[in-house]
Order: structure tokens, then C-alpha cells, then sequence
């Protein structure tokens, strides 16, 4: 195959990649986008702080020009992301307690409301468990709301919309060894067992010097298969992008049955929200990279 994701396509898997709505007016940018990938991310304006600038007032216009974008193009749309403690409006930011668990219940409710049957998967919760060797929560203000504001969250999509993924989707978690991949394993089990309505693990695979990829990553995504979810690789960057690399985190997916697919965080490097590591698939001229040709072979 000639693009990545009619070669993911082989395999009954998507190839997809995060899109800003800004660059789709950048005619090098839409074309590449549009020709090498077959699932799409919102980089930033499916998140709380873009949807619900004011408490119950909804905004989707740059939702909408991606989503728009991405269905007219053929594509399948991931959701990303409802619940999260980071680009939270300010006037989430200042909620706590019962407050803020309605305010995030009418959250996903109306963002999901109006997307209804339309995505394939939903990042229904982001990067809630604490970075280090503790495995506990990370702190936030949905935390403090309740030890239980995670599966609340999932409960309250699956009513929502019945026919979306529910996804968990965290960072350093891909490294078996870790304490907070062990948290984000503990918490899937429980949420399976007590009939916690979850389908998806999404690992983000942000990887640089400072948390390098490790080829137990393919054991992680392995366990948590085992688990009865379904998992994908959400927001793959490579600092330096090593062509060996990413072959590997592709034939990883490749190895378990139930990854679903992988999504490059971006499309040329100069698009990347860490453009200094040099991370992605495509030069800032939109000619491909080395690691590019890797990633095709490995499909
Ligand atoms: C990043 C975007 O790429 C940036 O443009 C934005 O300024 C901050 O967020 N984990 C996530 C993504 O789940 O939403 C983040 O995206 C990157 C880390």
C-alpha cells in the first residue's frame, strides 16, 4: 500500500493523526493529512475549555471544522477529550465538590449530545492517575470531588452515547514496570469486574529521553487486551524519531488482536506541540522522514 492508512487498513486497523483546525487552511498540511490518514483527533478543540467556554453554553464551531474536515474527507473521528484537569475553562477551574461533578455530568452530556453516533471512540477521561513510583491519583479538582468522579464520568457517557468507544487514555503508562501503568491496570480490572462501562485503553506514547519507549510496551497493551478492552495507541511521537522505533510500536499493535489502530500526534514536525524534538513522520517541507517509511513497512 502506498499511504498509512490504506496499509493499516490491511489489517482491519486505522492510521490516524491529530489535526489543529487552524493549519487546515495550510494547503501543504490538508493535503498530507488528507491523503496518509483514515482517523482524525481534535488536537484542542474538542477539550473542555474549547466546547464549554461559559458554564452551559456550548461552542463547537472548531469542533465542527475538524469533525466537518475529517467526515468529508472519509475519515473516522476520535473524541478527545471529556474529562480532564488540565484546559479546563475557568470557570470549571473553580468549581469543587458536587458542583463541579454536575457541572462535569453536563459536560458530557452536551458534547456528546451533539456528536451522538458520530465517533467511533471517546478519550472519556485523560491522564487521572499521578506521575513517580506512588500509583495513586493524580491531584485535581475532579479528585478531590470523589475517588469515584472517574467511573461517574464513564457511567454518564455510556447513557450519553451507547454507540461510542469509552476510552482511558493516559501517558507513562506504555512501560509495564511502572507504577502508574499498574494503577491504570488495577483500575481497568475493578471498572470490569463491577461492570464499570469501559471498552478502551488509549496509550498516548508521547516518547522522549526523559521516558523512552521499552520493548515491554508490547506486554502492556497484551495485559490490558487480556482485561476485555480494546486498546490503541493515541498520540504517538518519537523524540528524534527513530525509524527502529517506530516500527517497533507498530509491530506491537500489530502483535495484540485488539489494538485498534495508532495516531501520530500531528502531521510534519513543525506541527508538533514539541516541534524542538523533532518527534513526527514528515519534515517541516512535507517530505517524509525516514521514520515514515518505517512505520509503512512495518504495516
Ligand atoms: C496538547 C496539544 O498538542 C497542545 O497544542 C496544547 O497546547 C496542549 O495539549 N496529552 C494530551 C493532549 O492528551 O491533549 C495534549 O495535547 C498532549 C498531551
Amino acid at each position: 500500500e502506498s499511504t498509512l492508512g490504506a496499509a493499516a487498513a490491511q489489517s482491519g486497523r486505522y492510521f490516524g493523526t491529530a489535526i489543529a483546525s487552524g493549519r487546515l487552511s495550510d494547503s501543504t498540511y490538508a493535503s498530507i493529512a488528507n491523503r496518509e490518514f483514515n482517523m482524525v483527533t481534535a488536537e484542542n478543540e474538542m477539550k473542555i475549555d474549547a466546547t464549554e467556554p461559559q458554564r452551559g453554553q456550548f461552542n463547537f464551531s472548531s469542533a465542527d471544522r475538524v469533525y466537518n474536515w475529517a467526515v468529508q474527507n472519509g475519515k473516522e473521528v476520535r473524541g478527545h477529550t471529556l474529562a480532564w484537569h488540565s484546559q479546563q475553562p475557568g470557570w470549571m477551574q473553580n468549581l469543587s465538590g458536587n458542583d463541579l461533578r454536575q457541572a462535569m455530568i453536563g459536560h458530557i452530556n452536551g458534547v456528546m449530545a451533539h456528536y451522538k453516533g458520530k465517533i467511533v471512540q471517546w478519550d472519556v477521561v485523560n491522564e487521572a492517575f499521578a506521575d513517580g513510583s506512588s500509583g495513586a491519583r493524580r491531584d485535581s479538582n475532579l479528585q478531590r470531588s470523589g475517588n469515584d468522579w472517574i467511573e461517574l464520568a464513564f457511567r454518564t457517557a455510556r447513557a450519553a452515547d451507547p454507540s461510542a468507544k469509552l476510552c482511558y487514555n493516559d501517558y507513562n503508562v506504555e512501560n509495564w514496570t511502572w507504577a502508574k501503568t499498574q494503577a491504570m491496570y488495577s483500575m481497568v480490572r475493578d471498572f470490569k469486574q463491577r461492570g464499570v462501562p469501559i471498552d478502551c485503553v488509549g496509550f498516548q506514547a508521547h516518547f522522549n529521553n526523559g521516558s523512552p519507549y521499552n520493548s515491554n510496551f508490547r506486554t502492556t497493551l497484551q495485559n490490558f487486551a487480556a482485561l476485555g478492552v480494546d486498546v490503541a495507541v493515541t498520540e504517538l511521537d518519537i523524540q528524534g524519531a527513530s525509524p527502529t522505533t517506530y516500527a517497533n510500536v507498530i509491530n506491537d499493535c500489530l502483535a495484540v488482536e485488539r489494538c485498534l489502530g495508532v495516531t501520530v500526534w500531528g502531521v510534519r514536525d513543525s506541527d508538533s506541540w514539541r516541534p524542538e524534538h523533532t518527534p513526527l513522520l514528515f519534515n517541516n517541507d512535507g517530505s517524509k522522514k525516514a521514520a515514515y517509511s518505517a512505520v509503512l513497512n512495518a504495516l
